[in-house]
């Protein structure tokens, strides 16, 4: 019978298979979705590529960034002492400006951006302590902008802290009931340590009234006191919210001590919850308090992964009061991971890869729509590379960005 033809061939990709090996294959790609995948293909198409085994990848996903503030670093004033706190700060007086106009503008030029870095899943949030929930309102109108080419989570996040002022939480409801998909909390900047733990029980309370998932900021910050994440834990194993719940920072966790952090470990396992670790920003920001030794500032991120835990990463932000620097690309995110957790090790180094891609996947819980089999929606890119560890040690060249089925030659 004769076949349709199929609307994009791809030749000779090199592709990493599921037991990590590297084989070469023809990708056939019709009505948006993947149809064959061999190593070689004898079908009709409309389009051919030949990628001269060049890496083919599944999409990069970024599990945090805040696309409210992104491209604002400067305005009103620059980040002198390079804090999160003097960061929260300034963008307290920068979100007394925005506009519906002026945020969209910001987070479609961002995500233009990151996607023709091969990034197609993105996880934002959202700053919901300002009463007309501008930045809210911005996002979620973008992530309809761009659901042809680009998927796009929105957290409600209390930047300011839930309980930290009177309005707060009504705010972060109203945010949920505008359609948020997922909601957020930072208990660690909460007045109080007690302040902290309600903020993170009332998260539970709203993920499970209003059905999302849950993206926490968690213990950003050196204290080694702020312990937290034993509460997102506590709460994670009593709700079975499980691999609904994200802890993300955790930067405390490098500064416990190791009787706790083996304790806390075991927890954690249980609670079967995912981490996402910022190393661009925890390393920067983090550590400011100290003179030497100074801090690495990150999360165990080598301890979890070897712990059979879900960790991904994120650039958290691009051009923003917090990190004024920040391209979107994921491999520098990657790279960054390797240096700053010594994941030196050529497992670990690969496994770094992972982090910004299938565990990323895993976090945002796309996984049934993610990776490049027969059925699922054709995302991939392609990359001037060998396989994960020439992609990370070059911070590889993009070659090709196909999302849903489609070569996007820009957006
Ligand atoms: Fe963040």
């Amino acid at each position: 019978m004769l076949q349709p033809p199929c609307d994009l061939l791809l030749r000779h990709g090199r592709l990493l298979t599921c037991n990590s090996l590297i084989e070469e294959v023809d990708v056939a790609i019709r009505a948006g979705r993947f149809i064959a995948v061999a190593p070689t293909l004898d079908l009709p198409t409309d389009q051919e590529l030949d990628l001269a085994g060049q890496f083919v990848s599944s999409p990069f996903v970024e599990s945090h960034i805040h696309l409210d503030s992104a491209l604002t670093a400067g305005e009103p004033r620059w980040n002198q002492s390079g804090t999160l706190f003097e960061g929260i700060e300034i963008w307290r007086d920068r979100k007394q400006h925005l506009t519906l106009d002026d945020v969209q503008t910001r987070a479609l030029a961002t995500l233009k951006q990151q996607a023709m870095q091969g990034v197609l899943f993105v996880r934002s949030h959202a700053d919901v302590s300002e009463p007309s929930l501008t930045a809210l309102r911005g996002l979620l109108a973008v992530r309809e902008q761009v659901k042809d080419w680009m998927t796009l989570q929105v957290v409600a996040f209390p930047q300011d802290g839930i309980y930290g002022n009177p309005q707060n939480e009504t705010l972060l409801e109203e945010a949920l009931k505008l359609g948020a998909d997922g909601v957020g909390g930072i208990p660690h900047y909460e007045l109080t340590r007690e302040d902290g733990v309600r903020s993170v029980q009332r998260v539970f309370e709203l993920a499970h009234q209003y059905g999302c998932f849950i993206d926490l900021h968690c213990d950003e910050i050196d204290d080694d006191q702020s312990r937290f994440l034993e509460v997102v834990a506590a709460c994670a194993i009593r709700s079975g919210l499980g691999a609904r719940v994200t802890a993300s920072h955790t930067t405390a966790f490098g500064s416990y001590n190791n009787a706790y952090a083996q304790k806390l470990m075991g927890f954690l396992s249980r609670s079967q919850i995912n981490f996402v670790s910022n190393p661009l920003i925890n390393i920067t920001l983090q550590g400011r308090a100290d003179t030497y030794p100074k801090r690495r500032g990150i999360t165990r991120v080598k301890e979890l992964w070897q712990q059979g835990l879900n960790v991904s990463l994120g650039h958290d932000c691009i051009q923003d009061p917090w990190y004024s620097l920040g391209t979107g690309n994921m491999l520098d995110v990657a790279h960054m991971a390797v240096h700053v957790c010594q994941m030196t090790g050529l497992d670990e180094i690969n496994a770094c890869y992972d982090m910004v891609t299938v565990n990323g996947a895993k976090t945002l819980n796309v996984v049934h729509d993610y990776g490049i089999e027969v059925g699922k929606p054709a995302n991939l890119i392609v990359l001037e590379a060998n396989d994960r560890f020439d992609s990370i040690r070059r911070r590889a060249p993009i070659r090709y960005v196909i999302s849903q089925g489609k070569v996007l030659t820009g957006v």
